[in-house]
């Protein structure tokens, strides 16, 4: 088990876009892997190659209650959204800040599994919001984003003063 650090908003590596993977290898794979341990343990139900510092196109998602239900999306693209949604959202790059962010209700992602097989998912709800927040995340965007101008100096100036205290 593999437990990698996860950027901090504001890092500006959180700002890059992610590149595309060729080829879903034995790397790949262990990178998947090393995404859901740190995912699991920090714990979250999402987590994207950019917040531990790797400018990938792959996302790891379990929003099962019992943590058993890990979802990998290699290069994920949205090919369909629908309607609208408001759901309090939270990051493990942002600890301790929720808010609310509008979304699509309903999305359909095309995307590549752990062995490279190309497939579709049709869903809505919590996993919609969380698909769409982590694919934010290959763009170099954070949910912070969506937030007032005020709001996003507070955050930055409570996250710059939580990781001083933490070092
Ligand atoms: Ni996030």
């Amino acid at each position: 088990m593999v437990i990698r650090q996860i950027l901090h908003y504001p890092d500006p590596r959180l700002r890059r876009v992610a590149e595309a993977v060729e080829r879903v290898d034995d790397e790949i794979r262990a990178l998947i892997d090393d995404l859901a341990d740190t995912m699991y343990q920090a714990p979250g139900i999402g987590l994207a190659a950019p917040q531990i510092n790797v400018a990938k196109r792959i996302i790891v998602i379990d929003t099962s209650s019992t943590k058993s239900e890990l979802l990998v999306l290699v290069n994920p693209e949205i090919i369909d959204r629908q309607g609208e949604q408001t759901l309090e959202e939270g990051c493990l790059s942002v600890p301790g800040i929720y808010d609310t962010v509008t979304r699509a209700e309903r999305i359909k992602v095309r995307a590549l599994d752990r062995h490279g097989k190309l497939f579709e998912l049709e869903t809505s709800e919590l996993l919609a919001t969380c698909i769409q927040h982590e694919i934010d995340h290959l763009e170099g965007k954070l949910f912070v984003d969506y937030l007032s101008r005020l709001k996003q100096q507070r955050i930055r100036k409570k996250m710059q003063k939580q990781d001083r205290l933490a070092m």
